[in-house]
């Protein structure tokens, strides 16, 4: 079975919306194996983020990535990768489709409410990023 890594991001959830995004997880029939609040450092930040070191929003995007609590999820399912991307939307919430977690609450191409990892081999690194073997075991 796949397995994927969603982050609801610190605005989503001082926004309010940790269960509206989880309710859109399980209405598509998405199971979540595990779940947690923390609040990430800059530099924990900087380390989940390291593919993107050289980009310019960079220091922007981890400054923002530790500024508030997180919700990390571990999702269960056939294609949970794709599925998770799908019900996620693009990057950007204007070019998000309709119905998507993005386009109905981003408000900025940073603050976009949710991650989702986007291959196998980052997922891997992902889940192992938040989640230790006895927290997987589920
Ligand atoms: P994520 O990794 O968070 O699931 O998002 P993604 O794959 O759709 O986007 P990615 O290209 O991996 O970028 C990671 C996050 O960086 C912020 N970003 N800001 N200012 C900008 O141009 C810009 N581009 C990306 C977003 O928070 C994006 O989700
Ligand atoms: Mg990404």
């Amino acid at each position: 079975m796949e397995r994927t890594l969603s982050l609801i991001k610190p605005d989503g959830v001082s926004r309010g919306l940790v269960g509206e995004v989880i309710k859109r997880f399980e209405d598509a029939g998405i199971r979540v194996a595990a779940m947690k609040m923390l609040k990430m450092n800059r530099q924990q930040a900087e380390g989940f983020y390291a593919v993107h070191k050289d980009k310019p929003f960079f220091d922007s995007l981890t400054g923002f990535m530790s500024s508030g609590p997180i919700v990390a999820m571990v999702l269960e399912g056939e294609g949970v990768i794709e599925k998770n991307r799908k019900l996620m939307g693009a990057t950007n919430y204007k070019e998000a489709e309709e119905e998507t977690i993005r386009r109905d609450f981003a408000t900025d191409i940073e603050k976009n409410i949710v991650h989702g990892s986007d291959s196998p081999e980052t997922a891997e690194f992902e889940i192992n990023y938040f989640f230790n073997r006895f927290e997987l075991v589920i």
